[in-house]
């Protein structure tokens, strides 16, 4: 698969392990959307580049990181088919895919260890939407979307 990723300076220090972790260990394609370094950004001009990856289908996932992780996930739900979510721990990404057909992971970079966050990333990645019932749900998510247009 083709994952997308960026942060801001709050996350800056786990992007590039967290992308090579992705590439090397998980064995997916990443393109890293920045920044280069950890000077200050706007994590929303991060989020976008991200969100449009993965609205447009230039990448299968995304992931951002920043201090929180909600900043990233607010922003990013702003673009028209992104699901994205601030998720600290294992079990939540396993739900955020399950139920909530995720697709993009929001980590902190402050409050969650690196370590953490590549259990986080690895079962994000290796969870598929058990559809059904959910699918209802997710289509739900699409219209009130539709309605904001
Ligand atoms: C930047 O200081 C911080 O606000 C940002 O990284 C993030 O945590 C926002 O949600």
């Amino acid at each position: 698969m083709r994952i997308a990723i960026a942060s801001d300076h709050g996350g800056f220090d786990q992007k590039g392990p967290l992308a090579s972790y992705i590439a090397d260990e998980l064995g997916h394609e990443v393109v890293d959307l920045g920044p280069d370094t950890a000077d200050s950004v706007d994590y929303p001009d991060y989020a976008e580049k991200v969100a449009r990856a993965v609205s447009s289908g230039d990448a299968d996932f995304g992931v951002l990181i920043c201090g929180t992780g909600i900043g990233m996930s607010i922003a990013a739900n702003k673009v028209a088919g992104v699901r994205a979510s601030s998720i600290t721990s294992p079990a939540f990404a396993e739900l955020f895919r399950q139920h909530n057909n995720g697709n993009v992971l929001c980590l902190s970079g402050r409050f969650v260890e690196l370590d953490a966050n590549k259990q986080i990333v690895k079962t994000f990645l290796e969870t598929p939407f058990e559809g059904g019932r959910h699918d209802r749900r997710v289509a739900k998510i699409a219209a009130l979307e539709a309605t904001e247009a």
